[in-house]
């Protein structure tokens, strides 16, 4: 089966019980026995709910991988693999980075003698000397605010050269654009809040390997320590992910009309897009992805007011965290989705006061662009 029919039929299927074409949501805690151990295949819905395995399975197949799990968040996904680690293990991450995960790696697995190094490039990367206690190389491509693309190939190289595993967020690709498997990445991680469920209604994340033994440790975490995706959250989610083709299309023609437009103004300083061949990333995003995505995210010259003026214009983009839902969303990193990121390290990073990022929905194109030319006008 080819991507669009994958997400439409992985994991469903007529429900035997009743023929529904739809899975049903198995809102249920437990599971009668007909005799003590003698089960249906589940016991507890932490440790196993038909509703979340449907979902499991549709995401793993799109990434494809053999195993996924589900949970609660993209922060419960990421918390639960980094539980399968010890004390002594070392993470080495790409800087730019989600600053909740940046909050979690520093603020809550440093406690635990976890120590995460940063490197901003593969360059980078071949320059460090590289600890035996290496276990995990962590990477977001494109990367969240800056949308730096990583090479997926040459990173998991080198983890494997370590004994180490490749770990890539690919929350903002999604499986439709990219699947870093293919390209030797052990395990991925999702954000299903966004574009995979779509819809800007639930909060999940998702962990998907090809690895039997490293699935067997994930799932043992996901159940003893219990950030499980709930049954509506999962029927949700795989409802939004059956029209993940066709709305990533939708996000991608309206990211690239805006970057467009974008270019053609003064006042923007700077544009980060992977996708135009004046990308300083391009080599690798041809080699990796097949699309570039619904993020843009933008440099405006000036101070601060000039934001304000400019978010002050706005119709239809919402000033809003999140991203990857239908409706079109715009948010400053530095005060909002990575202000956890201490400012002195953040500004090193080039997420300054005047950066923007924006998640272009599947509006009408027409409409965001009249509405980003409005902003842009003002300031
Ligand atoms: C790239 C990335 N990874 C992980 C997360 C965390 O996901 P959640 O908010 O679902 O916990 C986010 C949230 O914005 C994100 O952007």
């Amino acid at each position: 089966m080819r991507f669009k029919t994958k997400a439409i039929h992985e994991g469903s299927g007529a429900d035997p019980l009743t023929g529904a074409v739809s899975v049903p949501v198995y809102m249920t805690s437990t599971y009668a026995q007909e005799r003590p151990g003698i089960t249906k295949g589940y016991e507890y819905s932490r440790t196993g709910n038909p509703t979340r395995k449907a979902l499991e399975e549709a995401i793993a197949s799109l990434e494809e991988c053999r195993y996924g799990t589900a949970y609660s968040s993209g922060m419960g996904a990421i918390t639960t693999l980094l539980l399968t680690l010890k004390s002594g293990d070392e993470i080495i991450a790409t800087s730019d980075l989600y600053g909740g995960t940046y909050r979690l790696f520093e603020k809550v697995f440093a406690n635990f003698n976890i120590k995460t190094t940063y490197v901003d490039s593969l360059d980078d990367l071949q320059k460090i000397k590289i600890s035996k206690n290496l276990k995990l190389l962590w990477m977001e491509t494109p990367s969240n605010p800056l949308l730096k693309i990583y090479d997926i190939k040459a990173f998991a190289d080198i983890a494997h050269e370590h004994d180490a595993m490749l770990v890539v967020d690919n929350t903002f690709a999604t499986p439709y654009f990219q699947q870093p498997v293919k390209y030797g990445a052990d395990v991925i991680v999702h954000s299903t809040t966004k574009y995979i469920s779509g819809h800007s209604d639930v909060i999940g994340g998702a962990v998907c390997t090809d690895n039997e033994e490293l699935d067997q440790k994930i799932r043992f975490m996901q159940n003893a320590a219990g950030a499980i995706c709930s049954p509506m959250d999962a029927f949700l989610t795989l409802r939004g992910l059956k029209t993940l083709a066709i709305r990533m299309e939708a996000h991608q023609g309206n990211s690239m009309a805006i970057a467009h437009l974008l270019s053609t103004y003064n006042n923007v300083k700077k544009i980060y897009y992977p996708g135009t061949v004046s990308s300083p990333y391009w080599d690798v995003v041809k080699e990796q992805m097949s699309g570039y995505g619904g993020m843009v995210s933008f440099e405006l010259k000036g101070d601060a007011s000039v934001v304000e003026k400019f978010l002050s214009k706005l119709e239809i983009f919402q000033i809003a965290e999140s991203l990857g839902g239908i409706e079109s969303l715009v948010e400053v990193p530095a005060v909002m989705t990575h202000a956890s990121i201490p400012k002195k390290i953040r500004e090193s990073r080039g997420i300054t006061d005047t950066l923007i990022r924006l998640s272009c929905g599947i509006e009408d194109t027409k409409d965001l662009l009249e509405d980003i030319r409005r902003g842009l006008e003002s300031c």
